[in-house]
C-alpha cells in the first residue's frame, strides 16, 4: 500500500542525530564482495531500499548472506552459480550498473538488463561500455539487456570519457585483478569511490591514487575476505544539517566527516549560517538572517554534490535575496521547484539546467511528490518549516536513500507522520 508522510510545520529541531552509512558506497562495495570466495564483513550497512535490492540480486546469485549484528553483515560468495543478475530486481535502481564490473571480472561473462532508478533524466550507460571495451570485453545487445565477454581482462591506460562515479566504480573492479597495470584518468573523486578503493585495498588490491584523479592499479592474482565499515552519508548528513538551520534549532549532526562536504559549508559561510565544525561532527546554531549566495553549482566531487542541491534550496527559499541555481548533472532534476512553489516558494525555471529562488518566502503546507529520492527529502524538510500541514506522497523514493528519515527527524522534535494512504 502506498505511504505518505503527514509533517506538522513549525517545530524548532534541537539536539543530537547520527549519521548512517552511505547507501553511494554500500552499492559499490557489495559487489566487491563477489571478487572473492572468501567471506567479507560489512558494518554500517544502511537498512535502505536500494541495499535490500542488492542484497537480493547477491541473493539470487548464490551468496550466502548473514546478518550479524545492527548494520552489519558478512556475504560469503564461495558458491555463487550465476553471472546473471536478475532482471527484475535489476530493473528497479540504476545502481544495479556497478555488478557489471565484478560479475565480469570473476566470471569473465555477465549479462547485465538495462537498470532503473530515478526518473531525474537519461543516464546514459555509454561510459560503462566504454570502459569494458577498453579492458578487453566483447558487448552483445538483446531486447533485456547487455551480454559482456573477456578472454582476459589486460591492463590498459583508460581516460574516462566523463567524471562518471559509477562508471568509475566499474573500471576499478575490472582493473584490480585484470593482467598487468591499470593508469585510470579523470575518474571520480566522491568518497564511495575512495571507500570502495579502501575496502579493495584490504581485501590484497592494489591501488594508489584513490580520492584523486588519477588511479593507478596493479592487477593482482587473488582476493581475500576483509572486514569493513562503510563511510558515513554525506548526503543524509546534509539533510539532517539543513533541518536544523531553517528551523533555527541547535542541533549537532554527529558519524560523519564534514570535510566531505567543504562545498556545503562554503556556502553556509556565504548565507551567514552560525555553526561549529569538529572532525566528525557539526553543530548548528539558530541564525536570524539568511543572505543569499548569489549561485550555487551541482559539481562533481570536491564541488558543490548534485545529490544536496534539492535539500539545500530549502534554505535558499529563506534567504534574502536571489540565487542562481545550476543543476550541471540531470535535466529532469530542478522539477521539485515546481513542487516548492506549490508551498509558496518564490522560483523561476531559466532552463532544464538552471533556475533562480528568490526569497524569504513563507511557506504554506499543501500536498506535494517526491520527484526522486533527494527531492522526496526536500519537501519533507520544506514541511517542517511550513505553515499548517504538508502531505508528501511517493515516499518510497525517500526510503531508498534515507534510513528512517521521519524517526530521525522527530527524534529533534519535529512531527511527522507516516501514513498508509
Ligand atoms: C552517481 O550516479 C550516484 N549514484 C548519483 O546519486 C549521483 O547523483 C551521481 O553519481 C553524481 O554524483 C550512485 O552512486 C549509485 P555519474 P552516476 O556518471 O554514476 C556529470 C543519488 O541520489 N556530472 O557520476 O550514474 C558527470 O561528469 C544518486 O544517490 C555533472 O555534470 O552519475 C557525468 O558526465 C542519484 N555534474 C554525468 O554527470 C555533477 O554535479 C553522470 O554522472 C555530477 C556529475
Amino acid at each position: 500500500m502506498p505511504q505518505i508522510f503527514r509533517v506538522h510545520g513549525g517545530s524548532t529541531l534541537n539536539g543530537d542525530i547520527s549519521v548512517g552509512g552511505s547507501k553511494n558506497a554500500a552499492l559499490p562495495l557489495l559487489c566487491a564482495t563477489l571478487l572473492t570466495k572468501d567471506p567479507v564483513t560489512l558494518h554500517n550497512l544502511p537498512d535502505i531500499q536500494d541495499i535490500r535490492y542488492t542484497l537480493n540480486i547477491l541473493e539470487h546469485l548464490g551468496s550466502k548472506i548473514t546478518k550479524i549484528g545492527n548494520h552489519s553483515w558478512t556475504i560469503d560468495n564461495a558458491h555463487i552459480q550465476s553471472h546473471t543478475i536478475n532482471t527484475d530486481l535489476a530493473s528497479k535502481f540504476r545502481g544495479s550498473l556497478i555488478f557489471m564490473g565484478s560479475l565480469l571480472s570473476r566470471f569473465r561473462e555477465t549479462i547485465l538488463p538495462y537498470p532503473g532508478g530515478c526518473v531525474i533524466g537519461k543516464r546514459p550507460i555509454d561510459s560503462h561500455l566504454f570502459v569494458a571495451k577498453k579492458m578487453g570485453a566483447k558487448i552483445t545487445e538483446n531486447e533485456t539487456g547487455l551480454r559482456f565477454t573477456v578472454k582476459k581482462l589486460k591492463g590498459t591506460t583508460l581516460i574516462m570519457p566523463e567524471v562518471s562515479v559509477t562508471a568509475t566504480e566499474n573500471a576499478i573492479l575490472l582493473a584490480v585483478m585484470a593482467e598487468g597495470t591499470t593508469e585510470l584518468r579523470m575518474v571520480a573523486q566522491e568518497p564511495h569511490v575512495v571507500d570502495l578503493c579502501e575496502l579493495l585495498t584490504k581485501m590484497g588490491a592494489d591501488i594508489q591514487g584513490a580520492g584523486t584523479h588519477t588511479i593507478i592499479i596493479r592487477g593482482v592474482k587473488k582476493l581475500h575476505g576483509a572486514e569493513h565499515s562503510i563511510t558515513p552519508d554525506y548526503l543524509e548528513a546534509a539533510a539532517l544539517i539543513t533541518a536544523g538551520i531553517i528551523t533555527r534549532g541547535e542541533v549537532t549532526v554527529e558519524n560523519f566527516i564534514p570535510r566531505q562536504l567543504d562545498a556545503m559549508f562554503v556556502k553556509l559561510d556565504e548565507i551567514g549560517i552560525k555553526y561549529k565544525r569538529y572532525d566528525d561532527r557539526v553543530t548548528v546554531y539558530p541564525t536570524k538572517i539568511f543572505h543569499a549566495p548569489s549561485r550555487i553549482e551541482a559539481r562533481p566531487h570536491p564541488g558543490f554534490p548534485t545529490d544536496i542541491l534539492a535539500p539545500f534550496a530549502t534554505i535558499l527559499t529563506q534567504c534574502h535575496g536571489m540565487t542562481k541555481v545550476f543543476e550541471t548533472l540531470f535535466e529532469g532534476r530542478l522539477g521539485f521547484l515546481f513542487e516548492l512553489e506549490k508551498m509558496g516558494a518564490k522560483v523561476e525555471i531559466l532552463n532544464p539546467h538552471q533556475a533562480l529562488v528568490i526569497g524569504p518566502t513563507k511557506l504554506k503546507g499543501t500536498s506535494v511528490s517526491s520527484l526522486d529520492l533527494r527531492a522526496g527529502a526536500t519537501m519533507v524538510l520544506a514541511g517542517l518549516i511550513a505553515q499548517g500541514t504538508t502531505e508528501v506522497n511517493n515516499i518510497h523514493y525517500i526510503d531508498r536513500g534515507y534510513e528512517k528519515l521521519e524517526e530521525k527527524l522527530n527524534s529533534l522534535g519535529a512531527k511527522i507522520e507516516r501514513v498508509t494512504s
